[in-house]
């Protein structure tokens, strides 16, 4: 509490209400001092002391279940909550003005308490965002306001000072020069990270009983353990905290120091748009001269009491990206191990790490490993066991290991195998982990795509695949106009797009329809049956290879759009989007109708081949534009490639296709067309009439 007096009365006052809290609340049954009632809290995390704290003075509880879900992020409700608990909960009689939060929220007294009391005051749009994610800077402004603002200046002497809103430049000078809330390491605020619950609990300890410095995961080194030269620290560059996350359950799972490069001008989002010929990274990666990018610290302290140093860094155009090079250059590897590792969208690591290795001279540098930009921790802590290296603390004997993953599910849920290979080699290898063998004359289904400039699956992409089946690539008419809506047209598409120079094509539908029962296994149906081209029934397998995008009226395409539209005759097409009601025009169905019929044309396709047990899904996740392989002009892709999938199961690869582009970098714009469309009840209907799964184990073939 005596630190706390030099914020002077308003922090006292703050502090006097705390105190009251403190015996005036009960949230939960405080146990006995130094009981630790969490599960995920273990003994010595750098957040335990506070997060008991918190609890034991009833200023932050669980989450239920003994959990306190430390890693979790706090939003903007939450921390207003315990504000507002603090206060004890006081009566609230005005409401508040934001359009996003109304009565019975469980928040809506809290912030109805903290907007009249100034303690927030919402964004510029007149909404309060209660479930957004809680910056640094959001969060102490916070704690600011609610300590009445004391004077403390607008200079915070960090050196992303730049990056720190205006509104809250006097809130952070106030908590660096109080200690409330200290840099992330290397005199970095990140204002615009994230806040996790571990981290708050942090925080509100420290602002109540003073004292701790906090020891933020991304803060810079620690002091190293007692190592005689033979200590483990992980160094890493990250633009977009990918590489961070990495690094830090590297850090964690070895108990080892961490080391951040922080360039001196950091990279903001302008600066790392690669699609900007005159961004930054663009700059740099066009003019190797530029790449020298100037690190605010390139020697970790205490050099030499590490023997093994990891180093991680993403890739960009395929290399390691350039601002480790500073730290490369700059120290002695002599004697160390060195292992490299990397985060990218999905291409591999290639010779990055070797290239890292020339650039340092010395140094026994291992092959070290690629992981995906949203790697889980467990692929991680997998990676680092398989390593071998003893963890510089001793690990908990209680804690779970963590699991492998298996080769083939345990709950007979789908399998859907994923490489990052985007090749005709990296589709035969993932085709083959199917362990599918076709019979009798083979079809491969796929898009031709619209001229002049759709990305359709390019031939020497899946020429391997064609050929291992002996196929014949097989294709519909459109059924608007465009290039590819009579047969004859459509071969001549199929000829300029180079395929008939790899397989024999065949228009399914050049002689009209052939019909399909649909039967929706005691689901109701929007359809009773499906027309497809009548050659469909010509071939004995199907090899279906999708190329997964967007698109305008079913939100995105995957293998069930494939099977379903890709399959159907004009006629067909006409009836699966009008839900049955037009024979002669796609347009002005009902969009729920829609996606409904998509799934049941789907199901009637699988079934006719023997049930599921003739057909296989490969897609292909590159090029992932918002706009189909049907739009000759499609829009640019906001999203890397990712790899490719393959599955018995079209439901689990559309969902784990799904799954992977929202996980990716600047998949927004694609998952607000395939929410606007209610593209994924096509999924919910085709899991309900029973054509696959949405549950499915995504097995990376890259990893075995
Ligand atoms: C300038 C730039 C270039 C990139 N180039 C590639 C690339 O060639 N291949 C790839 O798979 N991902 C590429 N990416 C994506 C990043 O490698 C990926 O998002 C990584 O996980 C980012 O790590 P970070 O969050 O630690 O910065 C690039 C990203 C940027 C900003």
């Amino acid at each position: 509490m005596k630190k706390l007096l030099k914020y002077g009365c308003a922090v006292l006052a703050l502090v006097l209400v705390f105190d009251l809290c403190l015996t005036a609340l009960n949230f939960g049954q405080a146990e006995a001092a130094g009981e630790n009632p969490y599960s995920d809290v273990p003994d010595g995390a750098w957040y335990s002391d506070d997060t008991l704290w918190c609890y034991e003075n009833n200023i932050m509880s669980g989450v239920g279940d003994g959990r306190f879900d430390p890693d979790a992020p706090m939003n903007r409700a939450m921390l207003v909550t315990v504000l507002y608990r603090a206060e004890g909960t006081p009566a609230v009689t005005d409401a508040p003005t934001f359009p996003d939060v109304s009565a019975g929220q469980w928040y809506f007294d809290a912030v109805a308490w903290a907007a009249k009391n100034g303690v927030v005051d919402g964004y510029a749009d007149g909404n309060f965002g209660p479930t957004d994610r809680l910056t640094r800077e959001q969060a102490v402004t916070i704690l600011w306001r609610y300590a009445e603002k004391p004077d403390a200046g607008t200079s915070t002497g960090f050196a992303d000072e730049s990056e720190i809103a205006g509104y809250a430049l006097s809130a952070v000078a106030w908590a660096k020069e109080n200690d409330v809330v200290g840099g992330v390491g290397n005199n970095q605020f990140a204002p615009k990270d994230g806040i996790t619950r571990a981290q708050a609990a942090a925080i509100l300890a420290r602002l109540l009983r003073g004292g701790q410095d906090e020891p933020a995961p991304s803060a810079g080194p620690s002091e190293p353990a007692e190592t005689d030269g033979n200590g483990v620290l992980v160094v890493y560059f990250s633009a977009t905290d990918n590489t961070r996350r990495v690094a830090q359950t590297i850090a964690e799972t070895l108990g080892a120091d961490i080391f951040e490069l922080v360039p001196t001008e950091p990279y903001t989002s302008a600066d790392l748009d690669w699609t900007d010929p005159n961004s930054r990274v663009s700059r740099e990666h066009n003019d190797a001269s530029l790449r020298n990018v100037a690190l605010v610290n390139a020697v970790p302290e205490n050099w030499d009491n590490y023997g093994t140093v990891f180093v991680g860094y993403p890739i960009w155009w395929g290399g390691a990206a350039w601002p480790v090079n500073g730290f490369v250059t700059a120290n002695d590897f002599t004697g160390k191990t060195v292992i490299p590792f990397c985060t990218s969208s999905s291409s591999g690591m290639g010779s990055s790490g070797a290239g890292l290795a020339a650039l340092a001279g010395e140094g026994d540098w291992q092959d070290g490993r690629r992981f995906q930009s949203g790697a889980s921790e467990t692929t991680v802590t997998e990676w680092v066991a398989s390593l071998d290296l003893t963890p510089a603390v001793p690990a908990d004997p209680t804690a779970p290991t963590a699991p492998t993953t298996p080769t083939e599910p345990e709950d007979g849920t789908s399998v859907v195998y994923f490489t990052s290979d985007i090749s005709s080699e990296g589709m035969l290898a993932v085709y083959k982990a199917l362990g599918w063998t076709p019979t009798g004359d083979v079809a491969v289904k796929l898009s031709t795509g619209e001229p002049p400039a759709s990305n359709y699956l390019r031939p020497e992409l899946i020429e391997g695949v064609v050929k291992e089946v002996n196929g014949t690539i097989v294709e519909c008419n459109t059924a608007y106009g465009g290039s590819r809506s009579e047969t004859a047209m459509h071969y001549q598409v199929a000829e300029d797009h180079g395929f008939t120079a790899i397989a024999n094509v065949d228009i399914l539908d050049a002689d009209g329809s052939m019909e399909l029962p649909v039967d929706g296994e005691g689901a109701d149906t929007v359809l009773s049956s499906n027309l497809v081209g009548s050659h469909f029934a010509d071939y004995d397998s199907y090899v279906v290879l999708s190329h997964f995008k967007g698109h305008a009226m079913a939100g995105f395409g995957g293998a069930i759009k494939n099977i379903s539209i890709g399959l159907g005759s004009k006629e067909g097409k006409c009836l699966i989007h009008t839900g049955g009601r037009s024979h002669t025009s796609p347009w002005g169905g009902d969009q729920t109708a829609f996606t409904e019929s998509m799934a049941e044309a789907g199901k009637s396709v699988s079934d006719y081949l023997g049930e599921g047990e003739r057909i296989i899904y490969i897609s292909v996740l590159n090029n992932i534009s918002i706009d189909c392989d049907c739009n000759g002009n499609p829009a640019e892709p906001d999203i890397h490639d990712i790899g490719i999938l393959a599955s018995t199961d079209p439901v689990a690869i559309d969902q784990a296709a799904y799954d992977l582009c929202k996980a990716a970098e600047g998949s927004e714009s694609l998952m607000q067309r395939i929410d606007r469309q209610n593209g994924l009840h096509t999924l919910e209907h085709a899991e309900e009439i029973g054509l696959g799964s949405r549950t499915y184990t995504l097995t990376d073939i890259d990893r075995q």
